[in-house]
């Protein structure tokens, strides 16, 4: 006997159906909450390696060990029915060679059942998507601004302000999509390439600080939702969650404080 899904998850060939059509809605997510939130107005969960800034305070993303990403990334297919989950890996696991990143993605794969997966790189990791892709792991690629790459940028640089400096990024993005790539993200590039990469390559692009002509866009949750302390130039603000966050934890330790909590309707009565 088969058993059915009720709800019908959007696939990686789905999302690659999306190139030049309705724009694709995408955010990073780390745990099951939020995840079932998101998942009634987004297409794309993105489970990234900036949960290590994000959740667990580091600097760069670099710290994050594999172990992490498949628990965040399992909290998120469980809250999560209809979007696609892509699961980031992380620096470290799959760089060495194509039968490094198989066997770790694969795990991903197994451990968090996900539709997809995330390598930054774009020209130097042609072989490794192509050989992902043609053994079941969608490949999502991701160039531009690669955090894991900090260390050779010197900082958390905007790529592509120098004119001189498109044709690399533009082979890239050729590169990745004629690898097998379902979709790239473009972070972090100046905007008129981002809008000419998207013109020319046959994948969708999804920009995070990039064009309003990609054929989608991604922000991470906290950054949009107004809870994290810093964020880029790129990012607006779509709600103040850190505002009401500390509002209600003042209001709970006023209340404490003047012994007006736990109120009589949250205590429990003797049963006679
Ligand atoms: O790790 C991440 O959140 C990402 C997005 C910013 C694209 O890679």
């Amino acid at each position: 006997m088969s058993v059915h899904a009720v709800t019908k998850r959007l696939t990686a060939p789905d999302i690659r159906a999306r190139k030049n059509g309705e724009p694709i809605v995408a955010l990073t997510s780390y745990h099951a909450h939020t995840a079932a939130i998101a998942d009634k107005y987004v297409d794309l969960l993105l489970v990234g390696d900036s949960l290590g800034m994000v959740m667990y305070g580091f600097e760069t993303t670099l710290p994050v060990p594999l172990e992490l990403m498949i628990m965040h990334g399992r909290a998120v297919t469980r809250g999560a029915k209809r979007s696609l989950v892509v699961v980031d890996m992380p620096f470290g696991s799959y760089e060495e060679s194509p039968a490094q990143a198989f066997r770790n993605a694969a795990r991903v794969m197994k451990e968090t059942e996900c539709g997809a997966i995330k390598i930054e790189g774009g020209a130097r990791m042609a072989e490794t998507i192509k050989f992902l892709s043609d053994r079941g792991i969608p490949v999502m690629a991701h160039i531009g601004m690669t955090p894991q790459s900090i260390n050779v940028y010197g900082g958390f640089k905007t790529q592509g302000r120098l004119r001189d400096q498109w044709a690399l990024i533009e082979e890239d993005a050729r590169v990745v999509s004629e690898a097998g790539a379902f979709s790239v993200v473009l972070e972090a590039l100046a905007e008129p390439l981002a809008a000419k990469i998207t013109k020319t390559i046959d994948i969708p692009t999804i920009g995070i600080g990039a064009s309003a002509a990609c054929d989608g866009q991604i922000l991470v949750m906290e950054d949009m939702l107004g809870l994290s302390p810093r964020v880029p130039k790129f990012v607006r603000e779509f709600g103040k969650v850190g505002a009401a966050i500390e509002g209600a934890i003042k209001l709970y330790a006023d209340d404490v404080r003047s012994r007006q909590f736990p109120m009589p309707e949250n205590t429990y009565d003797v049963k006679d």
